[in-house]
């Protein structure tokens, strides 16, 4: 049986039922798949849940608040998928009259839409014969053919591209291309693959040369960039607080913060005192405290956020001042929700 038989195999007695494997709506697989490339299966699930409900169609997507969707995508990080999403709705409903194109050299146009969307919708929703290659192909492919070319260099890409492409199953390219995924996901695991019942273990050249743990091969990482936040969390003397919306082209663009002072090092209170007036234009006397002795680290895929909440308390009265039931109507970094919940459960609220 050839690679692609005993993969559909596997796929028909393995695969878990999902709400987006009951439908070929491009809309809705476009939306999992955005989804999917952010989480697992089962993190993703809710959020896809979340969305089909608030948005049934494509319309309802391109016509709902930029702020609704980033509120709906908060938890699942790089909002910038987030505001992608917005964008090509609202483009398929101008431009290509509410339908999805049904070709990958179409479907690349699109904003956010990369190689593995465009041929994940390409074969789900359409049955055009292209391969998808994430991170449960690459895997899948360099342990059973033993490819060592690293998988995020460019000669990697092309080389698991074309060989996804030579060894796929065109008349079911739908069941192949997510069975292949799932087979990644489930059967040849990234940790302790289940090798003993493998379908395919008499042939995986990794398995057969002792070497699983060796692929796929990756270069190494660039290296992780430290930098240091500063929230300064006023509240006012009705207990209100403030939020501002990130515009900078940086992580977490349009979502909602504290005022935030960035610095180079970590830093001391009499440095935050010191920088206080150039962001804050508060004119009673205030009274300023870290709200923890630990420093919070938040890791994002290529930065540390080593991060300290300074509670400024003023006896003015904050303009656009919020209670915390508001607060958690914006859409903000998982840092940020943090930390309101625990202040929501300290002293703070009660007077
Ligand atoms: N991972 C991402 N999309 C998937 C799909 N459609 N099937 C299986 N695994 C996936």
């Amino acid at each position: 049986m050839s690679f692609s038989k005993k993969i559909l195999h596997w796929y028909s007695e393995n695969k878990r039922s999902l709400p987006w494997r009951e439908t070929t709506d491009p809309y809705k697989i476009w939306l999992s798949e955005i989804i999917l490339q952010q989480t697992r299966v089962a993190q993703g699930t809710p959020y896809y849940l979340k969305f089909v409900e608030e948005f049934p169609t494509v319309y309802d997507l391109a016509d709902a608040e930029e702020e609704t969707v980033l509120k709906l995508w908060q938890g699942l990080g790089y909002y910038s998928r987030a505001r992608n999403l917005h964008f090509t709705a609202k483009t398929i409903v101008e431009e290509y009259d509410g339908y999805f194109p049904d070709t990958y050299e179409e479907l690349i146009k699109l904003k956010g839409v990369g190689d593995y969307t465009a041929s994940a919708i390409a074969s789900i929703s359409y049955q055009k014969p292209e391969p998808v290659v994430d991170g449960n192909v690459y895997r899948v492919l360099s342990r059973y053919f033993g490819i060592d070319i690293p998988i995020n260099g460019s000669e990697g890409i092309s080389y698991f591209k074309k060989l996804a492409r030579k060894v796929l199953n065109s008349e079911q390219i739908r069941d192949y291309n997510q069975g292949i995924m799932e087979f990644g996901a489930i059967q040849c695991a990234p940790k302790k693959p289940l090798c003993l019942s493998c379908p395919l273990n008499q042939t995986c050249v990794a398995l057969q040369t002792n070497s699983v743990d060796k692929y796929p091969v990756k270069l190494k990482k660039t290296k992780i960039r430290k930098r240091f936040f500063n929230y300064l969390v006023v509240v006012d003397k009705e207990g209100n607080l403030s939020l501002t919306k990130r515009s900078a082209k940086d992580i977490w663009q349009h979502l909602y913060e504290f005022p935030l002072l960035e610095t180079s090092n970590e830093v001391g209170i009499t440095e935050i005192k010191q920088q206080i007036p150039g962001i804050l234009t508060l004119e009673e006397p205030h009274h300023i405290y870290e709200s923890s002795d630990k420093m919070v680290v938040h890791k994002l895929s290529h930065q540390h956020l080593y991060t300290k909440f300074w509670i400024v308390k003023t006896s003015n009265r904050l303009k656009s001042g919020m209670s915390p039931a508001d607060l958690e109507k914006y859409p903000v970094p998982v840092l940020i929700a943090e930390f309101i919940k625990t202040l929501k459960n300290s002293y703070f609220w009660d007077n």
